[in-house]
């Protein structure tokens, strides 16, 4: 019976407390925390891509990383061909509906990685011969995916890295079975099914001059046939000293020439030695562990990681530039620990491309890009 007399008491003071504002005086709203997704709100979104532990939130301080911080989500793998459609008859939406339902419990524009593309790709396509028959598969296949997910996912990368290095379309069994035609007809189908999500065209090396002449006449002959096409995905798997920023804009600025949006689909900055110069993310190159393309087994020295703040600055100093034609950046991976550049180019080496340590700790590239936006405000006139 005391406790309740102490609880009355302490509302009708509560009470009492309120009242006393003068009618005027508004009740701050407490500021929202200096997390990416709150400080570039008004700029674009900022995502991470997802594997399953992820996915199904088997770590709890990781669970709270990608919900606080990030407002858009991609699965890094569990929606490519092999994974979701596995079987010609049979598709595998498990995983995928629990990625989008974790989308839509913290708010996050969804976006689907990748309807179509060579690798990963299920070996049953590969074993129909009939050209038409392979067609309606893919149709189907294309179909399918969207219908399921239609006003959920908000956007796709309907097809993934068609190009060659020099902008002429890569050999694939779509290629080979469809023609150059494959690619509208995706863009197409996902139309059909979904006109409200956004459709995009998304690789790698997109800074490349010959690549980014290719792209552009890969996108612009879809949209000379009346077929929509939203948005231009840059990857992002660059390096300290690589692409230069130069590149990077000029890119942008032509992508968006087509009407098109920019999206920086999946960014990372490798810090270690680049074997042979190899530039993107042709996976299906590997190279054995050559001496001194692992320098930073047990830790990162400070001046590289002063190095990596400073290049996500001078990024997104770029990205907030153009902050009008940007639709969306994704790091591909939240923490070091889980990337795939610590297979890629080189098996078994230890590399320190994305925001949080493996500690789950932020990096001072983290704080970086927060103090970036934070600066970038207080030079904004006052609307
Ligand atoms: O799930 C299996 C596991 O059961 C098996 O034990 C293990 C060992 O073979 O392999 C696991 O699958 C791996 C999968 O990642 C999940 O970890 C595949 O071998 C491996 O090839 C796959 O690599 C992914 C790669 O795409 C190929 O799909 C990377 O995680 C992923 O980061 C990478 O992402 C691509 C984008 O989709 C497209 N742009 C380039 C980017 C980097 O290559």
């Amino acid at each position: 019976m005391k406790l309740s007399k102490h609880i009355l008491l302490a509302v009708a003071a509560l009470a009492i407390i309120v009242s006393c504002k003068t009618k005027d005086e508004k009740i701050e709203t407490p500021a929202k925390p200096n997390t990416l997704r709150n400080v570039y709100e008004d700029a674009f979104y900022i995502g991470t891509a997802i594997n399953t532990f992820q996915i199904e939130e088997t770590d709890s301080v990781m669970a709270k990383i990608v919900g606080n911080e990030f407002n858009s989500i991609t699965a890094e793998n569990i929606m490519k061909s092999m994974m979701i459609h596995p079987e010609r008859d049979s598709f595998n939406y498990e995983l995928a509906d629990k990625f989008v339902a974790l989308g839509e419990k913290y708010d996050m524009f969804i976006h689907g990685h990748t309807l179509i593309w060579h690798s990963q790709l299920s070996p049953w396509f590969q074993t129909i011969e009939d050209s038409l028959e392979f067609a309606n598969a893919t149709e189907r296949h294309v179909k399918d995916i969207v219908t399921h997910y239609k006003g959920r996912i908000n956007s796709w990368d309907v097809v993934n890295e068609a190009l060659n290095e020099d902008g002429t379309l890569r050999k694939s069994v779509f290629l080979d079975k469809m023609g150059e035609d494959y690619l509208a007809n995706a863009f197409k189908w996902a139309a059909e099914i979904d006109p409200k999500a956004d459709l995009y065209y998304n690789d790698y090396n997109m800074t490349n001059a010959d690549k980014r002449k290719g792209a552009i006449r890969l996108v612009q002959n879809i949209l000379d046939k009346g077929i929509k096409v939203d948005g231009i995905g840059m990857q992002g798997h660059w390096h300290l000293d690589s692409p230069s920023i130069e590149d990077i804009e000029q890119s942008i600025l032509d992508y968006a020439s087509l009407g098109v949006k920019v999206a920086i689909t999946e960014l990372d900055v490798s810090v270690l030695p680049n074997p042979w110069d190899l530039q993107g993310a042709e996976i299906s190159q590997n190279f054995e562990n050559k001496e001194g393309m692992n320098p930073y087994k047990e830790k990162l020295p400070d001046s590289i990681q002063v190095k990596l703040a400073n290049r996500y600055k001078d990024i997104f100093s770029l990205f907030l530039k153009h902050k009008d034609k940007i639709s969306r950046v994704t790091f591909w991976g939240v923490s070091d620990g889980q990337s795939w550049l610590n297979g890629f180019p080189v098996r078994g080496r230890t590399n320190y491309p994305l925001l949080f340590d493996r500690e789950l700790k932020p990096k001072a590239a983290y704080d970086s890009i927060i103090a970036l936006k934070q600066r970038f405000d207080k030079q904004q006139p006052v609307k």
